[in-house]
């Protein structure tokens, strides 16, 4: 079992195989430049593999890009939603798992609940692989440094702004920040605060990750200024959220503090208006839709990854 590559949490990875996933994603799509959408890498790592792919949570870019990257390394893919499953219907996470593990290759998961994907990973005999819970999003997370460094260099020393929301997809940050070397200022309300738990981990691990006072000071000299949604899949306290976030939209004031040559980036879906004015999120400084492709190549990367395993 020890010898199953999950890939749940940025924070488990060692730092060169972090690196390792990200060159490879790069890569990847190098090699496939002016080739259909549904040609296979020649090197073909998925080969006669099968992936399951099980949703709680809406989807758009996770699903396709997952059932295109088992595509393209020659495998195979089934989607499943988890209502239309036995799991919706009060299944084990673990008997789910063990079926599953003699039927597939690999299983992406984006659940509800963090601790369900631990709980399928203890007895999965086949990697698991974390497509976002309320906890972290590492595969997008992979494909948004992979952005970043495809205009603008080595994200390792580099700093990072995330305004908004603590979520998922800051704690994610949080864990690739000692992993790569690059500096983090995070400005959230405070009864938005990512989990301390992360933080201190990450500034044990050596990392320069910070929660700063304001949007403006998170900015100013930033390299990549990054929000999310104010409020995420399963969040309730909607009224709550837009009065606490006001102050942190992303405009032109804020990217202004950043850096000249900064980039901006967003995970999508966007909700322009609220944590992204349109003059950014569609600005020369936007790198949204190269992001979004990514997620195609980092996800072959962290497939590749945990099939060699
Ligand atoms: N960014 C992201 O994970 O998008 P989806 O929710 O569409 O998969
Ligand atoms: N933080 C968002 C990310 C969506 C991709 C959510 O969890 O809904």
């Amino acid at each position: 079992m020890s010898q199953v590559r999950h890939f749940i949490d940025l924070w488990r990875l060692a730092p060169e195989d972090v690196r390792a996933i990200l060159e490879d994603a790069k890569r990847r799509k190098a090699a496939r430049v002016g080739k259909p959408k549904g040609w296979v890498d020649l090197d073909a790592p998925g080969r006669d593999r099968v992936l399951a792919m099980i949703f709680e949570k809406n989807s758009t870019r996770t699903r396709f890009s997952f059932d295109a990257a088992i595509r393209q390394l020659g495998g195979s893919g089934i989607i499943a939603t988890a209502s239309d499953m036995q799991l919706g219907r009060g299944e084990p996470v673990e008997d789910t798992a063990r079926v599953l593990s003699r039927m597939v290759d690999a299983v992406m998961i984006r659940a509800n609940r963090h601790e369900d994907v631990e709980r399928f990973a203890q007895v999965s005999s086949i990697p698991v692989i974390n497509g976002l819970t309320d906890k972290s999003h590492p595969c997008q997370i992979l494909a948004d440094l992979q952005t970043y460094e495809e205009h603008r260099g080595s994200v390792t020393g580099k700093t990072f702004a995330w305004v908004g929301d603590g979520n998922n997809v800051c704690a994610s940050f949080i864990h690739a920040a000692p992993k790569l070397g690059f500096k983090l200022k995070i400005a959230t309300p405070a009864q938005y605060h990512p989990d301390l738990y992360d933080l201190t981990r990450a500034q044990q691990d050596g990392a320069d990750v910070k929660i700063v006072e304001t949007p403006q000071e998170a900015c100013e000299g930033a390299d990549c200024v990054v929000t999310d949604t104010w409020v995420s899949m399963g969040d309730l306290d909607y009224d709550a959220r837009m009065d606490a976030f006001e102050a942190y939209q992303v405009d032109d004031a804020l990217m202004a503090l950043a850096n000249p040559d900064a980039v901006f980036l967003h995970c999508l879906p966007a909700h322009r208006g609220e944590e992204v004015t349109d003059s950014v999120i569609d600005g020369p400084q936007s790198l949204i839709w190269d992001e979004a492709e990514n997620r195609i190549h980092a996800q072959k990367a962290v497939l590749a990854w945990c099939l060699k395993g």
